[in-house]
């Protein structure tokens, strides 16, 4: 027996209240404890149901990431790259010169907390979408597609993560998010568990992640876009190379360019998160945590994640 949305939300309501739970650090979020990740309540649903029911196709590619590490920009250098035969980078009528990025490309926790995968089964291939679910949450991901994953210093993540729920909540404390990292009860914390889950896939598996990080994409975009048309199977071409179609897309998905786009500057993200769109854009750039956090709290994180990850041969 097939069941319908409804009654697996019913299915679903026992399992979620069960679950150990939290608040988030800005205080208006609950989360609970699934399978080893912090998970705002409203995903539990989407989590049990991407395990169950998400049908992957050998082409699809995901874009994966943990919040605030550079989601926005490889979720546009992606969607420019696999679109650029029917959307030149440099053309007046790009998508992404009138569309947030993240509207470029379905939200994976989006569709499947609401019961709606019917929507992605209606694209067509090869299918591009995103999430922030970690790794264990959308096991038929690998090896069944490609996944792209963008990871970060943590403590710029703990910077950008404070000024965007500011917007939600102005009188929120640092201590709060930073302290939430440290134990990492925080949304699709912990932040090391999430990073190490696709790094080990990315070793296992070259030819099906992509690991990049955001500090490396800042060094040498145009380096990273041609990484990742290759991983993508569509390499530039000479002809391509020669009108510049790299730096088109470097260009066109440069934090300056989206930055100033009406697209990225009124509205909200989406009803889930209604902070205004431009919170995606703020400062682009790494190393801003000095100017946040006293030594000895960066030195508290660093020598947190360090013992997390000790013995793997990841490192930050
Ligand atoms: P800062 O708050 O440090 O500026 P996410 O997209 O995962 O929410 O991450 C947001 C972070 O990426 C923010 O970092 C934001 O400014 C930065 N960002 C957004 N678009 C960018 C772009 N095109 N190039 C570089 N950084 C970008």
């Amino acid at each position: 027996l097939v069941s319908s949305p409804e009654q697996r939300k019913e299915e679903h309501a026992d399992v979620i209240t069960a679950l150990p739970s939290a608040w988030a650090a800005d205080g208006l979020r609950k989360l609970r404890r699934y399978q080893g990740f912090w998970l705002r309540d409203i995903f539990v649903p989407a989590a049990i149901n991407l395990q169950q029911r998400f049908e992957p196709r050998p082409d699809d590619v995901i874009v994966a990431s943990f919040p605030k590490c550079g989601t926005t920009w490889l979720n546009a250098l992606t969607f420019a790259t696999m679109a650029r035969a029917v959307y030149p980078p440099a053309g007046a009528d790009h998508p992404l010169l009138r569309l947030n990025p993240h509207q470029c490309l379905p939200f994976l926790e989006a569709l499947f907390k609401d019961g709606r995968e019917a929507e992605l089964e209606a694209l067509p291939s090869p299918r591009l979408m995103n999430t922030h679910m970690p790794l264990p949450v959308v096991p038929r991901a690998l090896p069944g597609c490609r996944v792209v994953y963008i990871c970060r210093d943590p403590k710029d993540m703990v910077v950008s993560l404070w000024y965007f729920f500011r917007r939600l909540r102005p009188d929120l404390p640092f201590s709060s998010v930073f302290e939430s990292t440290c134990d990492g009860k925080m949304s699709f914390g912990p932040v090391w568990g999430h990073v190490l889950g696709y790094w080990r896939a990315a070793i296992a598996r070259p030819d099906k992640v992509l690991f990049l990080r955001y500090e490396e994409l800042l060094r040498d975009p145009a380096g990273h876009v041609r990484r990742l048309a290759g991983f993508l199977g569509m390499p530039f071409s000479a002809a391509e190379e020669e009108t510049g179609t790299v730096n088109s897309i470097v260009q066109l998905c440069s934090f300056g360019n989206l930055k100033d786009l009406e697209a990225n500057k009124i509205g909200r993200l989406d009803p889930l998160l209604p902070i205004p769109r431009d919170a995606l854009f703020r400062n682009g750039a790494s190393g801003d945590w000095v100017n946040h956090m006293t030594p000895e709290m960066a030195s508290r994180l660093d020598d947190i994640v360090a013992e997390k990850i000790r013995g793997t041969g990841f490192t930050f």
